[in-house]
């Protein structure tokens, strides 16, 4: 049985004090739910947030550098995620991909330096429209998949969340269906079966984001394949987010 996993990427938003506002309401809000919750905040937050000593909700950080240290100025090292408390790190997020140019080698590395770091990567995977018009889904899901696991050891690739983030419904209000997305989900499935064998592949996480509201979390989640969702916008509002880690 797979643990659903209910992620919020806050993107680039609150300061320090609003982000320690937030989660102290949302621990509340949250405490008694059997899911496993995330607040993937800025990096400016972190440490703040967990000297809040929070147990329910689990500190994430939405990037990092894959290596240990050096001259990389602006950047987060996955030991310095670690100091702070930090659980999970979202990596190869559409916009990281799109905005920053990171390309599926750059994501491997991140997916691996996590793991090496006891960090437990939230690998984002998905599609632009036009690739989906051209009926391109699969084989470019399947492909970012493929090459984001290269080099991860069965073992760790079990620990691995896979969320899988159809471009198109980021931020656009536009979920894609409840159907649409198991459809992806599965073959992502399939691919990871491929790569390690069903019992590994069964064991790992798979999210679905793209304007996650309250309205459709649970047809989502009734999904078999679909273990979880990686939340935007609607996670920025402790009534939202809390809510869908109810569904
Ligand atoms: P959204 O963002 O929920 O605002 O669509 C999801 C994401 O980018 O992870």
């Amino acid at each position: 049985m797979r643990t659903p996993i209910i992620a919020g990427n806050w993107k680039m938003h609150k300061t320090m004090p609003e982000a320690v506002e937030v989660c102290r309401r949302l621990e509340e809000m949250v405490e008694d739910s059997a899911v496993d919750v995330v607040v993937c905040a800025p990096f400016t937050a972190l440490s703040a947030l967990s000297a809040l000593g929070l147990t329910k909700l689990k500190l994430g950080a939405q990037n990092m550098h894959f290596a240990d240290e050096g001259a990389f100025t602006g950047e987060i090292a996955p030991g310095m995620l670690i100091d702070v408390g930090v659980q999970y790190v979202i990596v190869g997020h559409s916009e990281r991909r799109e905005i920053f140019g990171e390309t599926d080698e750059l994501v491997n590395k991140k997916v691996r330096a996590a793991i090496t770091h006891g960090l437990t990567p939230i690998l984002c995977v998905g599609e632009t429209l036009d690739q989906r018009k051209e009926g391109k889904t699969e084989t470019l899901v399947q492909g970012q998949i493929r090459k984001a696991f290269a080099g991860v050891a069965p073992e760790a690739a079990s620990e691995v969340v896979v969320a899988y983030e159809p471009i198109w419904a980021i931020g656009t209000g536009e979920t894609a269906t409840a159907e649409q997305a198991e459809e992806v989900i599965a073959t992502i499935r399939a691919t990871l079966s491929e790569l390690y064998g069903t019992e590994i592949a069964e064991a790992i996480r798979i999210q679905y984001g793209g304007s996650v509201k309250p309205a459709n979390i649970s047809e989502l989640m009734a999904k078999p394949n679909i273990d979880g969702a990686l939340v935007g916008g609607a996670s920025l509002k402790p009534e939202d987010f809390s809510a869908i880690v109810k569904f």
